[in-house]
């Protein structure tokens, strides 16, 4: 388990602290504060190319060498960034080509971070030299145990840009997935409103137009601009392990929230890194959907330093943020309740942002493991420290476990593009809100879940969920069908199905191409304004703690071969199907033709997890969280309490406290902002004994 800090040591020279005399001095002082807090690793340097590189070809690593040497000597391990995210003022000034342009064709100037074109083949040259020169010289250090890739990639808009450079390879690329300009007029649908071309090269890029392109344009415009970070990012990651074989890569991923294809960067790097902005405002089933989203980018292949499965947290938040409204303080006890939240989702390795309040700069009152004063009395190193020493102690126990799903919602950036672009059937339909109803259900019931890409082989999972796949390639539908009739049980909703991977409309009934799976076809669909219901009707095997409404959206049923299992109660289509099942091959297809409010998702789960044999993790009050890491012969449990008052748990049978060695059972008050983690040694089951 690695526990650790980003660390600024640049920050902290002369006249900043140290003296004129020894300028870096308190960056000892400093590596003494992080083994004292059980810190065994720190990530630096993502930001530091002006000072390796200040003028053209003059490089200076040495102060980030004797960085690296002041951490051996207290045993500190180090990820480095390549400092790409960052450029030097002079680059800019002598190749302004590589500052992007926005879709007004205006140039966003250097002067801060992320002011580069990510097709700029000048930004690229420079990226591989500096990277070239910054792991010739550091990256045999003893101490370099992984590479951070960029950082932040498509943060601050920007993930697209609109430079020459990018339309010839905008136009490359449309000609590497299209091949003929027919097939690409045909396939993109040009001839509405007659935008046919006889050229790639005529191929708009969808800047500002008096009206919106056509979706298929744009659907493909957002590809690209992924692929074009994916590029980017394999550029470096393949240059670094020509560089530094067996030092693994990772990149600091946030939470699907940005425009390029998270699963695809995952592929490029050896291990999913990821920045937590869990505050004290945060829902903790929001930050858990986060969190298992971003573990679940990387299945496989998955290389650690150390050797662990799981991914790191390589930025997870000490203290306040500085980008809200009002940043307020982070209450005891919740950074501990967070990095917990954290490790108990599969985290291996914990990685604070960050390690002193800067003196400098625009994020000089975002909050850190030390203040400003940096004197190690404050009460988030106190905390900090505290959870340093549970960490020692957790760390043997952890190693080897895994979290284990059997339920799985479906995920993919292109259907939210689609839904995202463009005129759509109901503006106020968010597919995000949509997927946390139902994972707000399975959370609050301590039902793991990983989410997964409609592609992936879901033969593991005993039900799948997925929430509106707008766009769903015919590849797509086969995959689905394939699971169900093995013996899955999948939910799908509203909003699936009506366009396929080309943004084309099916011409043979909705959801495309899986009508005969769901039984059922949709022939019309109702979008209603926010305040506007229609209410469900249930029919029997579907039992219900309340009145259920049908907002945003009502699908109009014609069922086939389907079992109907809620009907609506009002307007012209009363007593139409709102919800049905079909039996198909071996396993079940449910269909929730309309979307509800959350009481209604948690009568579906306590529904389907008698369908699918499903079971809690453990037994608790909703309000505790519950997780759970597991390997052959160990079971650890976290409980988590995110109310701001105690909560009373049963146990019914007795319980190994790891932390406190004591056994639990019967009522324990879990205090505000508790975790408990508790152990459980599996007796492997007896073999049969042989027939004699
Ligand atoms: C991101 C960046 C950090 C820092 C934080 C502040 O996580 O990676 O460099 O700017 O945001 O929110």
């Amino acid at each position: 388990m690695y526990f650790g800090t980003d660390y600024y040591p640049e920050h902290w020279v002369y006249p900043y602290a140290g003296t004129p005399e020894e300028p870096e001095s308190r960056w000892q002082r400093d590596a003494e504060l992080m083994v004292a807090a059980g810190i065994n690793v720190v990530r630096m340097g993502e930001f530091a190319w002006g000072l390796y590189e200040p003028e053209e070809g003059k490089y200076d690593f040495d102060w980030m060498k004797r960085a690296m040497d002041v951490m051996a000597n207290t045993g500190i391990q180090v990820m480095l960034g390549t400092p790409t995210a960052a450029p030097p003022i002079w680059l800019a000034k002598k190749h302004p080509e590589i500052l992007p342009l926005d879709e007004h064709g205006l140039p966003k100037h250097e002067g801060t971070r992320k002011a580069y074109c990510m097709n700029s083949s000048v930004y690229w040259d420079y990226c591989k030299k500096i990277i070239t020169e910054l792991a010739r010289t550091l990256g045999k250090h003893p101490q370099l145990i992984a590479w951070q890739i960029e950082n932040g990639l498509g943060g601050h808009n920007t993930e697209s840009s609109f430079n020459e450079e990018t339309r010839r390879d905008w136009h490359s690329w449309l000609k590497a997935k299209y091949e003929t300009i027919e097939r690409l007029n045909e396939l993109m649908g040009t001839r509405f409103w007659t935008q046919t071309v006889t050229r790639f090269e005529d191929v708009p890029m969808p800047m500002t137009a008096p009206t919106v392109f056509n979706p298929a344009l744009v659907l493909d415009w957002m590809r690209f601009s992924s692929d074009t970070i994916v590029a980017f990012v394999k550029m470096q990651a393949d240059l670094l392990h020509e560089l530094t074989p067996g030092i693994p890569v990772t990149n600091n991923l946030r939470a699907l929230t940005r425009c390029f294809d998270h699963f695809d960067v995952a592929d490029a790097l050896d291990f999913v890194g990821v920045d937590s902005n869990a505050t004290i405002k945060s829902k903790s089933s929001e930050n858990a959907c986060g969190i298992d989203m971003l573990r679940s980018l990387k299945k496989s292949n998955i290389n650690t330093p150390g050797g662990d499965s799981g991914f790191w947290v390589v930025e997870q938040k000490s203290g306040n943020v500085n980008w809200q409204e009002v940043n307020s303080l982070v209450r005891p006890g919740v950074v501990r309740l967070f990095t917990y939240q954290c490790i108990s989702r599969g985290a291996t390795g914990v990685l604070y942002f960050l390690w002193r309040q800067a003196r400098i700069g625009s994020e000089k009152f975002y909050g850190g493991v030390l203040t400003h004063d940096g004197r190690g009395e404050n009460r988030v190193y106190r905390e900090i420290s505290h959870i340093g020493d549970e960490i020692k102690l957790l760390a043997p126990a952890l190693r080897g476990t895994r979290v284990v799903a059997e339920t799985c919602i479906l995920f993919s950036h292109e259907n939210e593009w689609a839904m995202q672009h463009g005129p759509q059937p109901n503006r106020y339909f968010n597919q995000r809100e949509h997927i946390q109803l139902f994972y707000n259900a399975l959370h609050d019931r301590n039902i793991p879940v990983d989410f997964a890409r409609p592609t992936e082989d879901l033969s593991k999972y005993k039900m799948v969920i997925a929430p509106s796949l707008k766009l769903l390639a015919g590849g797509e539908a086969d995959l689905l069908k394939l699971y169900v009739q093995n013996g899955g049980t999948l939910v799908g909703t509203f909003n699936t199905g009506l366009v396929d991977e080309h943004h084309i409309a099916p011409d043979n009934g909705y959801p495309h191409d899986l009508t005969d799976l769901f039984g059922m076809e949709v022939l019309e669909f109702d979008p209603l304004p926010p305040g506007e219901e229609n209410h469900l009707t249930f029919k029997g095997a579907f039992p219900t703690s309340h009145l259920h409404p049908a907002k945003l959206w009502c699908d109009l049923i014609e069922p086939k071969e389907c079992q109907i299992l809620a009907t609506y109660a009002k307007d012209f289509y009363t007593g139409r199907p709102a919800m049905t099942m079909n039996t198909f091959g071996l396993g079940k297809a449910i269909y929730i033709g309309t979307m509800s409010h959350q009481h209604f998702y948690y009568d579906l789960i306590v529904w389907l997890r008698q369908l699918c044999n499903l079971y809690p993790l453990l037994k608790v009050p909703d309000t505790v969280e519950v997780s759970l890491r597991e390997k052959e012969d160990t079971k650890i449990y976290f409980l988590l309490n995110h109310q701001n008052s105690p909560v009373r748990i049963q146990f019914y049978k007795p319980m190994h406290d790891f932390l406190t060695g004591s056994t639990l059972q019967g009522n324990h008050d879990l205090p505000p902002h508790g975790v408990l983690v508790l152990d459980e040694q599996v007796v492997p089951k007896a073999e049969p004994e042989p027939a004699a």
